[in-house]
């Protein structure tokens, strides 16, 4: 992909909030890439030509005969640098410094930064005295580099910010990034304004870049896109039909496992106020009669997944001839599917999209949203005029409501969820939550519980309620609904659903538990 845009380069040395390193750059409209460490060699450097680089923290130590480093191709380019943590330390060691074991990292906490000897990093700060930074007590600088002076220190952090001005090459020993440091955005913002970056690096400018982007790519070839009617889909057909107009063709496959109405009006506000060639295929029946039976998570999702895959393969068949599958890949995506050495990845759980498809289909991909994260996609979704439903949307798994029915999955149990969820986000909104909340669901529990309702006994279903705040979707808490709105809540719930007798509320953050409940 080729950006006109100045661009900086965040090398990744594996601590768990280096994307919160790019999503501070992003907020200063500079655009950045997170590469991992051992994919950045000195060519890498050189072709990538950032205009900057930072070094992220990592859970090695630099005392360690083969801990990882950054390329020495970095000191030749002569660009600012900024090292976190591990980061800072690698950097200060490759330059000639000594970093020695402080032993095993301890626990993070607060620390109060006094300044030593002003700075252009630290412009702003100090203004009401000491700077209260987060930091984790670990390896300890025992030597600087030529060249290098201490700028700031706390009693248990004497080199907690050192550089070489006049090279512009700066190492902190605290997270900048984490809003533990509550000014710790000043310190972006004062690196990238020594880096040159004009911060002119908006959804307008993106949109103009990709669309391009795009017709350089498929040229005049045919796109065909999974649509779901997901804020992720919804933009990428927006900005693949704004690059190559009839030459799209989106599919929704309704697989009988979306929320109440949602197929409609999806295809509804695509073809008519977009006008856009979208072919929509039924395959509830289908999906059902391969779930019957299977009560084991990874088996439902593998089987919706295998599903999707044959049933969008007949439909690309039909469209014929298109070599290109458009994507709604973000970036969170990109960055969780790379693994640093040492720190091996689990699978959690199968993400369903259409992975798999392009290979066996010989198509190529095309992914407009690569780069960006969830709120930048719905930035841009507004500025492609969007309606607020579909850019503010709550995110929703491909597998659909199939990951929120514990057991065997059946028509009877979906229509219950789906009118249990409809009435939940019916409060939602009403309340007024819906935009405070990150992600809000009703799932249906694999068993039956005994009530009362007036003179008689009941023996019905019951169902949970869930509802989190987060960032990414990583991690999650719980959203704190008064207990008044639980019970308006639950009271509509059983009154207004016939087959549902009792009602809990999901109390579980992230981690211990996932998200969806399969
Ligand atoms: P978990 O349940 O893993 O969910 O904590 C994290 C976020 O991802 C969504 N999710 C999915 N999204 N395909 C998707 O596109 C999937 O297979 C899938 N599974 C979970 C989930 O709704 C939450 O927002």
């Amino acid at each position: 992909m080729t950006h006109p845009h100045q661009r900086l380069l965040i090398v990744d040395f594996g601590s768990p909030v280096t994307q919160l390193v790019a999503r501070r750059l992003r907020e200063l409209n500079v655009y950045c890439e997170i590469h991992p460490c051992n994919l950045v060699d000195d060519a890498f450097v050189q072709g990538f030509s950032p205009r900057a680089v930072i070094l992220s923290d990592g859970p090695d130590s630099v005392a360690r005969a083969d801990s990882p480093q950054p390329p020495a191709a970095l000191w030749r380019l002569g660009v600012p640098v900024l090292g976190i943590g591990y980061g800072g330390q690698a950097m200060l060691a490759a330059l000639g410094g000594e970093i020695a074991a402080g032993g095993p990292q301890g626990e993070s906490q607060a620390a109060a930064l006094e300044l030593s000897a002003p700075l252009d990093l630290l412009d702003g700060w100090f203004a009401d005295g000491a700077e209260t930074v987060w930091t984790a007590p670990g390896d300890r600088v025992a030597r600087l580099p030529d060249g290098f002076a201490v700028h700031a220190e706390a009693p248990d952090l004497p080199q907690a910010v050192t550089a070489d001005a006049a090279r512009r090459l700066y190492a902190v020993q605290f997270h900048p990034e984490m809003h533990q440091t509550p000014h710790g955005q000043r310190i972006f913002a004062n690196f990238t304004r020594i880096a040159g970056f004009a911060g002119d690096w908006t959804m307008a400018a993106y949109r103009e870049d990709i669309v391009a982007d795009i017709r350089a790519q498929v040229g005049d070839g045919r796109v065909l896109l999974a649509l779901s009617g997901g804020v992720d889909s919804s933009v990428s057909a927006l900005l693949l039909h704004e690059a190559v107009g009839e030459r799209l063709t989106c599919v929704l496959v309704d697989h009988g496992l979306m929320r109440q109405n949602e197929a409609d009006q999806v295809t509804e506000i695509f073809r008519r106020n977009y006008n856009l060639p979208l072919t929509r295929i039924d395959a509830g029946d289908r999906f059902l009669a391969a779930l019957a039976g299977v009560d084991d998570p990874e088996t439902k999702r593998k089987t919706i997944g295998r599903l999707f895959i044959e049933i969008f393969e007949e439909e690309a068949k039909k469209t014929g001839g298109a070599e290109f599958l458009g994507q709604g890949t973000i970036y969170p995506d990109v960055i969780e599917s790379v693994s640093i050495p040492g720190q091996p990845q689990a699978t959690i759980k199968s993400h369903h999209n259409v992975g798999g498809l392009p290979e066996k289909m010989g198509m190529k991909l095309v992914e407009p949203l690569r780069a960006l994260f969830k709120d930048e996609v719905r930035a841009l979704g507004r500025e492609l005029g969007l309606p607020e439903a579909f850019v503010g949307r709550h995110p929703f798994p491909g597998p659909g409501l199939a990951v929120r029915c514990p057991g065997e999955v059946t028509r009877a149990k979906l229509d219950i969820l789906r009118a249990v969820d409809a009435v939940y986000l019916d409060q939602i909104r009403k309340h007024g939550l819906y935009d405070d909340i990150w992600q809000a669901f009703a799932a249906i529990l694999p068993m039956r519980t005994v009530g009362v309702t007036g003179e008689s006994r009941t023996y019905e279903h019951a169902v949970s309620l869930r509802a989190i705040l987060s960032v990414d979707g990583m991690t999650a808490q719980v959203y704190p609904f008064s207990h008044d709105f639980l019970h308006e809540t639950m009271t509509r719930i059983i009154a207004e659903v016939p087959g549902v007798n009792r009602v809990f509320y999901d109390v579980t953050s992230k981690p211990p538990g996932t998200i969806e409940l399969e």
